[in-house]
């Protein structure tokens, strides 16, 4: 995790890309450092496993764990997509676009 402009992003390198996230979930801001990454590129929330896109941030799911009571916590916050800051990587440094 690095801190740009103040922001917490998540850096993670993907079947050789480099992705730069936020660090917090957009639901109830749980660190995503402890999240998991899919094999085809989503980003999963440790608490209730929301997935977002490392590419677009999309939500590709929204709470579903625990079964019954992951839906009642979607419902607190509305579905958000995670943000996502462009990246470029040269001569071994990583630049990151922020808004
Ligand atoms: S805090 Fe990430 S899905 Fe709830």
């Amino acid at each position: 995790m690095v801190e740009v402009d103040g922001i917490p992003v998540l850096l993670i390198r993907h079947r050789g890309e480099v992705f730069a996230v936020a660090a917090r979930c957009p639901h109830m801001g749980a660190p995503l450092k402890s999240g998991r990454i899919t094999e085809d590129g989503y980003l999963v929330c440790p608490w209730h496993r929301s997935a977002f896109s490392l590419r677009t941030g999309d939500v590709a799911q929204w709470t579903p764990w625990p079964p019954g009571v992951g839906k009642v916590l979607g419902a607190l916050r509305r579905e958000h997509a995670l943000p996502v800051y462009p990246v470029q990587v040269d001569k071994g440094r990583i630049w990151i676009g922020m808004p």
